[in-house]
């Protein structure tokens, strides 16, 4: 995407940090993907997509308080996510003024619900991990989608390692003023390594960002779409999955 400024962001917590990378798939080959990675796109200003592990639910609370990348603005900043300053005028991210009174929820791609422990599920709230998402659809199927992931991850995949990828597709003719796209589509993918990084099991979610239900589909499948959403090839797991 040429559209895409890459910026490492280290949401520096304790045990927990975010990455922005511009190539997932190279990270996940190497097998080193620890925490969580974000592609952003500061064009439209929502992510493409956050990638993480998932080690089993873990009950984390919920941190209210959504945080901007300082870093995203200037590369000298903090690579600490902090409170959005209300005078400044962010010009590479959705600040939270965005989605104040818009009717779209903040909707997480990496979810608190699969955070590995509770520092991972403070870092997901940075606005960088979120689109605008239809509050019945965050609420209703997307979260149906979230749980379904977990379960089947839960029963096949522990011992082993498991891989998500969650992201949204730009609408280029909607936006919140102006400035942050509305996704005309939310997918996740999950890929289920064993330890010597074989596949054991994947599978892929599309739908759209209505309350309409989420379609199960091969990540093969997947990919074919996303290659149509996008106008230009995609693979969630560069084709190893
Ligand atoms: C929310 O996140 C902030 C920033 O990381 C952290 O300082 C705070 O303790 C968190 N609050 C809760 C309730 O987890
Ligand atoms: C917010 O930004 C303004 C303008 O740059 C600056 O004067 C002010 O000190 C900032 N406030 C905080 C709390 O950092
Ligand atoms: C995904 O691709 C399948 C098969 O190519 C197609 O039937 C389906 O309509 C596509 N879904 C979306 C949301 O584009």
């Amino acid at each position: 995407f040429i559209m895409i400024v890459c910026a490492v962001l280290l949401l520096a917590l304790s045990g927990c940090f975010g990455e922005v990378v511009d190539d997932f798939t190279h990270t996940f080959r190497q097998g080193n993907l620890h925490e969580y990675a974000t592609l952003y796109d500061t064009a439209n200003k929502i992510p493409v997509y956050s990638a993480y592990r998932f080690d089993g639910l873990m009950n984390c609370r919920r941190n209210e308080s959504w945080f901007i990348e300082p870093q995203l603005e200037n590369r000298m900043a903090s690579p600490r996510m902090e409170s959005e300053n209300r005078s400044i005028n962010y010009q590479n991210q959705a600040v939270n003024a965005d989605y104040e009174n818009s009717g779209f929820h903040r909707g997480h791609l990496a979810p608190v619900y699969h955070a590995r422990t509770q520092s991972c599920s403070d870092a997901t709230f940075t606005l960088t991990n979120a689109a605008p998402q239809n509050s019945r659809f965050n609420q209703g199927q997307w979260r149906v989608t979230e749980k379904k992931v977990a379960t089947i991850l839960t029963q096949i995949c522990s011992g082993n390692s498991a891989y998500i990828v969650t992201g949204v597709v730009p609408d280029n003719n909607r936006h919140i003023g102006n400035r942050v796209s509305i996704p005309s589509h939310f997918w996740t993918a999950y890929c289920c390594l064993n330890n010597n990084r074989r596949v054991i099991s994947s599978s892929g979610f599309l739908g759209e960002n209505t309350n309409d239900r989420v379609q199960e589909i091969p990540v093969r499948v997947l990919d074919e779409n996303l290659t149509a959403l996008y106008h230009q090839k995609f693979q969630v797991f560069g084709g190893h999955c």
